[in-house]
């Protein structure tokens, strides 16, 4: 296990459309896995995607425990840690909402991205095991924005309404 550099936008590898996993329950696959989770908890992420620490493979992990303080407070809804490999998105509204998104290649600003309210995804683990879930809110937002990664596609290319993308402290400041 190892915490990885996450690449910055602009790097080329957050471009690409990455390759499908062929072979599961391999010990690249897992070691790639662990990879994520480490990075990720290390960097405060609520998901990351491969293509983020320079992999271009359609593996992405997310999810926020109960013991998580932006769960605990309230601020957002639990996600069970998840591994989703090989993902396909299904919107189930036609509904779209604009909430903050940000990401670790993108750090220290955020902006308001529209996203499906309601989703299906399914995919796999990294052992093969089917997944299949509907989701809505937030769970949802969360996984378009991983999962747009795989596509070479970064969040601020989706907002609506430029004036709101910044720099966290800057979009702190009271108008
Ligand atoms: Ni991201």
């Amino acid at each position: 296990m190892a915490v990885r550099t996450v690449v910055r936008m602009g790097h080329p590898v957050l471009r690409r459309v990455a390759g499908p996993v062929t072979r599961f329950d391999t010990p690249g696959l897992h070691a790639l896995v662990e990879d994520l989770w480490e990075t990720m908890h290390t960097s405060g992420g609520i998901g990351i995607a491969a293509p983020q620490i320079a992999v271009a493979k359609r593996v992405v992990v997310f999810g926020l425990g109960e013991r998580d303080d932006r769960a605990r407070c309230g601020e957002v809804a639990r996600i069970d840690p998840t591994v989703l490999v090989n993902p396909v998105i299904e919107p189930l509204a036609e509904t779209m909402a604009e909430s903050w998104e940000a990401c670790l290649s993108v750090p220290g600003m955020r902006g308001m991205v529209p996203r499906h309210t309601r989703i299906r995804y399914t995919g796999f683990d990294a052992f093969g095991n089917r997944i299949e879930r509907e989701v809505e809110g937030f769970h949802a937002r969360v996984v378009q924005h991983e999962c747009d990664h795989l596509d070479g596609v970064l969040y601020p290319s989706r907002i609506r309404d430029m004036s709101t993308f910044g720099f966290d402290e800057e979009l702190a400041i009271e108008a």
